[in-house]
């Protein structure tokens, strides 16, 4: 009888790579694991066999929505979110999405994001209490003020963070938490539409004309797209956000090297987005057809995970891959994935990144954790990673 391979993910932790990535990113580059739904898959953990994934069409996103396919959890994801780029093909959207998330947009420029930075922030410096958490003081109500300024979506109605967090949901109780989530979420946008309509405002507003004037879509499909979209621009950049924090409260030199020099910010959140560990899953494939990757068949019909967070652990691309080190003199890192769906929100979101840990720094004299690092708690199984709390400390200037 065959050995049942292992279940992965195998850990949910942004702040440090599973021992069992990091051996497979350097040893042993596809292998097959168990996934949340007990179906097999390949886990693709090498850098270049990842970069091969991703860039071969042979290798099908929108195919994981398919009834047929092997799962990675129970509920199959819709097809307005894993053929999302044909969507936007389709009706005419896809400039005006380049456009209004590319580094010309104008919706959140670095002046819009520090001011709203130090809206959120200043008032939960201010309080009394320490420590206070981080997540939920900062990064959650920043990234609600950040999505609406960048969609041009208004705050009535909108869900609360547990359900647009629970979006993300995987694992066992996620075929009944998330629909729940996703249909509060959709209720949401559907009412928002007459209002976009009307205002053109934010990037929604550059793509609900395209959109309407296709006529192709459905009203639902229209708010499940810009779901979509709310819930990239919502959930994505706060929990990097709360992994980059984690991270750099582990690197103290690094955080005082930043609060000396901050034009060294950029080169920073370059190397967190390597660093820290993103994706509580792995990015879904299905073979279309029978291909070779690192030597391995992989059969059509096969489900295939591909871990952009151990390919941006792999010793052959990165040197001594574990090292925070902002001064790699190269960083071709796989953070924002690669080939066709390679993340067309990733300029805006490196901005945000930047301009948010540059004005908390200026902002605190001393941030620290009032935990140690090893005592924070992490979601378990949702799709990207994210501390449940972040007990933090800290003096002004
Ligand atoms: C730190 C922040 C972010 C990270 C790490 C991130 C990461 C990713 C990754 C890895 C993918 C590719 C998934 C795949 O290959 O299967 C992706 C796709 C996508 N992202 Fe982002 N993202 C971020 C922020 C954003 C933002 C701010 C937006 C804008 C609203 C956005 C919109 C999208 C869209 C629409 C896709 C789908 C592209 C497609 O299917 O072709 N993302 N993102």
């Amino acid at each position: 009888m065959s050995q049942q391979p292992p279940r992965f993910p195998f850990c949910f932790e942004g702040d440090r790579i599973a021992p069992e990535l990091a051996e497979r990113a350097a040893h042993c580059p596809v292998s097959e694991v168990l996934t949340n739904t007990d179906n097999r898959a390949w886990l693709i953990a090498g850098y270049e066999e990842v970069r091969t994934v991703l860039r071969d069409r042979r290798f099908s996103l929108s195919l994981t929505s398919d009834p047929d396919a092997p799962r990675q959890d129970p509920l199959y994801p819709p097809p307005t979110v894993t053929d999302t780029l044909t969507y936007f093909q389709r009706t005419g959207m896809l400039p005006a999405l380049h456009r209004g998330l590319g580094p010309a947009q104008q919706h959140l420029t670095a002046g819009t994001i520090a001011d709203l930075v130090r809206g959120v922030l200043r008032p939960f410096l201010a309080r009394e209490e320490q420590p206070a958490d981080l997540i939920t003081g900062f990064v959650f109500p920043l990234s609600r003020l950040l999505t609406f300024a960048l969609l041009g979506v208004t705050p009535d109605g909108c869900p609360d963070d547990s359900v647009l967090f629970g979006i993300f949901r995987t694992g066992p109780d996620s075929g009944e938490r998330v629909p729940a989530c996703w249909e509060a979420g959709q209720t949401y946008m559907l009412a928002q539409l007459p209002r976009l309509r009307r205002r053109r405002e934010g990037l929604l507003g550059e793509l609900i004309g395209p959109a309407d004037r296709a006529g192709t879509l459905a009203e639902e499909e229209i708010a499940d797209l810009f779901l979509f979209l709310l819930i990239s621009q919502y959930g994505n950049p706060a929990t990097f956000l709360g992994a980059a924090v984690a991270a750099l409260m582990r690197h103290p030199d690094l955080v005082d090297r930043l609060r000396a020099e901050p034009g060294l910010m950029p080169r920073a959140v370059d190397e967190l987005l390597r660093w820290t560990v993103f994706l509580g899953d792995g990015l879904a494939r299905v073979a279309r057809e029978d291909v070779t990757v690192g030597g391995v068949r992989i059969r059509r019909g096969e489900l295939v995970l591909v871990s952009t967070d151990a390919a941006n652990h792999d010793p052959r691309v990165f040197p001594d891959p574990q090292r925070l080190d902002i001064d790699r003199p190269e960083n071709p890192h796989l953070r924002f994935s690669h080939g066709r769906h390679r993340c067309p929100g990733r300029s805006v979101a490196a901005l945000q990144a930047e301009v948010t840990l540059r004005t908390l720094l200026e902002e605190t004299g001393d941030l620290g954790l009032a935990v140690p690092p090893d005592a924070v708690v992490w979601h378990p199984y949702h799709a990207i990673t994210l501390p449940q709390s972040l007990p933090v400390r800290w003096t002004r200037p």
